[in-house]
């Protein structure tokens, strides 16, 4: 490729170190498909306000795809002395239609250019997030029935607290990841603004249509000040928090799963395909996968920190500084992208180890907060009944037997009006069947909950599929 010229004002060519300090076409490639996306839209713009003829408009959407497809084949060489992506493809472009190609930046500038292409990137790439998110919750969702009536203890404090449906387990899981969804979808409508058109920093004087460029994009806004389009990376770090709450609740569940798979807990056999061995202990199966998911958070963590710290300092507009959002928006990515497709096989295969549970469900005392609500119905004071089921635990704990096995006359000694009816609270499977309130892990709740799940996700992967067949 031809490296062109020095502009006008340069009276000596760039130090070697200069071009290799400050090129970021080593990163910034990956935004060619999107760069000549924008150019083509702009190239159609230009013919249509008269810039442009039709004929040269045509040229030059021929030539950039042309040029396009050389890249995606591999059969483009790319060198520091073009800087970024956006300078190669012009150059190309110039190399191969000549005076037609140097007619392509009129009206705008690298500075919207960048900006423009980051957007059309991040906008494709957030909805590929959606859907991988969308798988793991299918994964979640299908669980549910696979596990349907184990119960599980659920903790506070990693301390046994109360009973509840793995189902519920599941649910949780999915209301979390639906957040996120919801955060990138909230995202990706200040992503999917175009702001193609605002040039350097102050527009143009050159007759340009940006909303014609917007329509052709399939934006659905138009930025209203150049000034702030020159220097907003907000869709930058917005989406970079949006990885960064997928990666925390990703790195949570594997936490809790590592834990689970445990001989101290043994709850989960993780799907051996996931796993790991060790080179000196023949025993060992290890959860590598799940170490390296919650790993994995502290870089996509760190990736946030440093685009914060990126543009603390900016004074406005443009500033080159701004060059270094892509390394770490496209390994944030890339990072919870591979994380996501290794969550959802192993949520998909692990099983639970019924037997084991089960076994250890009456340690912990997980009913006694059912008993409590249960004595406040028969009028005893909240504050009365905790104390009074305190000490029946204390007492079971000293017998070394669960509050179902305690006499009746233990319950009565607590408070006189007891009867044999107290014994319908106790135990996991009673404590269970007496909850009752929205959200919480009453079966009848769940159930309700597990069947909203299906059907939010069968038609979010309807409009998924429609999107696709557009
Ligand atoms: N490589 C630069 C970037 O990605 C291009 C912007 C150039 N603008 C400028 N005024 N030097 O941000």
């Amino acid at each position: 490729m031809t490296t062109p010229a020095r502009s006008g004002v340069f009276d000596t060519v760039t130090d070697r170190r200069v071009e290799e300090f400050t090129e970021s076409v080593s990163f910034d490639r990956r935004l060619y498909a999107h760069d000549i996306r924008g150019s083509i839209a702009h190239a159609e713009m230009l013919a249509t306000v008269g810039i442009l003829t039709a004929a040269e408009a045509g040229l030059i959407s021929q030539s950039l795809r042309e040029i396009g497809d050389r890249i995606t084949a591999g059969k483009f060489v790319f060198e520091n002395s073009l800087e970024d992506i956006h300078m190669h493809i012009e150059q190309a472009l110039i190399d191969q239609i000549g005076d037609v190609g140097r007619k392509l930046h009129t009206g705008r500038s690298r500075n919207d250019q960048v900006s423009t292409a980051t957007r059309l990137w991040i906008r494709d790439a957030l909805a590929r997030l959606d859907q991988g998110i969308a798988d793991l919750q299918l994964a979640f969702v299908g669980r549910c029935d696979h596990d349907a009536g184990v119960i599980l203890p659920a903790y506070t404090h990693l301390q046994r607290a109360q009973p509840v449906l793995a189902s519920h387990y599941w649910l949780a899981y999915c209301e979390k990841f639906q957040r996120d969804r919801d955060r990138l979808t909230d995202c990706q409508r200040r992503v999917n603004t175009c702001s193609l058109g605002s040039a350097a920093v102050a527009g143009t004087s050159i007759p340009i249509d940006r909303e014609d460029v917007a329509r052709r994009l399939e934006f659905n806004s138009l930025s209203r000040n150049s000034l702030d389009v020159s220097s907003d990376r907000d869709f930058v770090l917005e989406t970079a928090f949006v990885l960064t709450m997928v990666a925390e609740h990703l790195s949570n569940w594997a936490e809790e799963w590592i834990l689970w798979s445990t001989v101290e807990f043994d709850y989960l056999a993780l799907p051996h395909q996931f796993c790991t061995g060790s080179s000196i202990m023949p025993q060992k199966i290890n959860p590598d996968v799940l170490e390296l998911i919650r790993g994995k958070t502290g870089r996509v963590v760190g990736n946030l920190q440093s685009l914060l710290v990126l543009v603390k300092g900016l004074p406005l507009a443009y500033n080159r500084d701004l060059q270094e959002d892509k390394p770490a928006l496209f390994d944030s990515f890339d990072t919870v992208e591979s994380c996501l497709q290794l969550a959802v096989p192993i949520v998909a295969g692990a099983e639970l180890k019924r037997g084991s549970i089960e076994t250890g469900l009456e340690r912990g005392y997980l009913d006694a907060t059912t008993l409590m609500e249960y004595l406040i119905q028969h009028g005893v004071p909240m504050r009365s009944a905790h104390h009074a089921v305190g000490q029946l635990v204390n007492k079971a704990r000293q017998r070394n037997v669960p509050l179902g096995q305690l006499g009746l006359s233990d319950f009565q000694e607590c408070h006189a009006d007891l009867d044999e009816s107290v014994f319908e609270v106790l135990g996991v499977e009673r404590a269970i069947q007496s909850f009752s309130s929205y959200g919480s892990t009453a079966p009848a709740q769940v159930e309700r909950q597990i069947a909203d799940w299906k059907r939010r996700l069968a038609s979010d992967m309807e409009a998924a599929i429609a999107v696709e067949n557009r």
